[in-house]
């Protein structure tokens, strides 16, 4: 689907055609991102807000036009959407200003197969405020147990962190109901969508959570840019994080008084010519539009599934037939580092490691995996050169 439109698959790797199998770590850019990104930097890019000259306000209107892009993509209002450098850094912002409000002996419910940046923001908050990190479930297929969720959740649970699709077991997390749950509860939710939004549609008024993070350069468009979804009304009762100009009212020596989200949590001159390549991003999936994107990858997933099942001693982390974008996998016998390398050798790129997700990794027996993540540019020709070169691998190897 729509190879043709992403210009880096007219590269050779080691004189093999490009198979991209890491878009989960970050996707490619379609020309049309590309091109918006450097008309911007080549004809009327100024730093925004601040200026009172024509480029300024080019750029000031081009940078929000983006935020009304990311806000329509999300079913959410302008000022619920804060741009950040990335979903860590929203997160990030989230433990940083709520976090910040809770007390000791508070419980924040994590799952277990959170990516290190919706855990290590929250221990580093634990250690400083005392509250308490507790972690739901996975099961051996890779899903929430909800059981387990519920068990764990109390009136002292005053956050839920949960991921909407795990970067290491490519299944999808049931936000919304963990969201009602959570709210039946008391507790706010924070949803890490980094790796969901980019596979289905999401919409915050349907999933009703209090925050998403995600990022820009897992959604086709650039990297230093991503937004973080944090419902106004709560954010403007919330100290800022970082101070600088353009989220103050008023400065004296003395004191600060803060503007309004979303301009209170964006400190600085911001990643300007990155949010309108986000903007493109976002418009050139909404011109593909999400179904068909859905559609296509389900079709080249199942591909994906059913040949790694016919390679001997795949050992896929969870229940293969539930993954929705992405397949961590080992082969017995094998070490990933070395297939991974082979599989470099002959142009395909996947990712191994844990996967910044050390936690659910170890929980699966294994310190590492071989990770395959598809993107909308990838088919079926890709499955079976993939497939073909992981057996070649195998036969150097063995
Ligand atoms: N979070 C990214 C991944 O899963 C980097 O690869």
């Amino acid at each position: 689907m729509n190879k043709k439109d992403f210009p880096i698959f007219n590269e050779k790797i080691y004189g093999n055609p490009l198979i991209f199998l890491d878009s989960a770590a970050s996707a490619q850019k379609p020309e049309t991102v590309l091109a918006a990104m450097e008309k911007m930097a080549r004809t009327y890019y100024a730093n925004v807000h601040r200026g009172a000259y024509y480029l300024s306000e080019m750029s000031t209107i081009a940078y929000e036009d983006a935020r009304k892009t990311v806000a329509r993509f999300i079913g959410a209002r302008e000022k619920d959407v804060i741009f950040v450098r990335g979903a860590t850094e929203g997160m990030n912002l989230v433990a940083q200003t709520y976090g910040r409000t809770l007390l000791p002996g508070d419980e924040i419910l994590l799952s277990e197969a959170e990516h290190h940046s919706n855990l290590v923001p929250w221990q580093l908050l634990a250690a400083e405020k005392g509250v308490l990190l507790r972690f739901a479930r996975v099961t051996d297929d890779g899903l929430l147990d909800m059981d387990d969720f519920k068990s764990k959740l109390s009136s002292k649970t005053k956050l839920v962190g949960m991921t909407h699709m795990s970067n290491v077991l490519g299944t999808l997390f049931p936000i919304k109901e963990v969201t009602r749950l959570a709210h039946e509860s008391g507790a706010l939710v924070l949803i890490d969508g980094c790796q969901g939004i980019v596979h289905e549609k999401v919409d915050m008024r349907d999933i009703g959570c209090d925050f998403y993070a995600s990022s820009g350069h897992k959604l086709y468009g650039p990297t230093g840019i991503g937004f973080l979804y944090a419902k106004a009304e709560l954010m403007n009762t919330l100290s800022p994080w970082q101070g600088g100009g353009d989220m103050v009212k008023t400065v004296t020596f003395e004191k600060s008084t803060f503007a309004e989200t979303p301009a209170r949590f964006e400190a600085g001159t911001p990643a300007i010519v990155e949010a309108v390549g986000l903007a493109a991003a976002l418009r050139y999936l909404e011109g593909l539009t999400l179904n068909a994107i859905e559609t296509h990858e389900e079709t080249v997933m199942n591909a994906l599934k059913d040949e790694l099942w016919s390679v001997q001693g795949v050992k896929p982390l969870g229940n293969m037939a539930l993954k929705k974008s992405l397949i961590s996998f080992n082969i017995e016998g094998f070490h990933p580092q070395d297939i991974a390398m082979l599989l470099d050798k002959q142009g395909i790129a996947v990712r191994v490691g844990h996967h910044c997700a050390e936690p659910v990794t170890e929980k699966y027996g294994v310190s590492s995996s071989i990770r395959a993540s598809i993107g909308l540019y990838n088919d079926l020709e890709d499955v079976a050169a993939f497939i073909k070169a992981l057996e070649k691998a195998k036969a150097i190897l063995a």
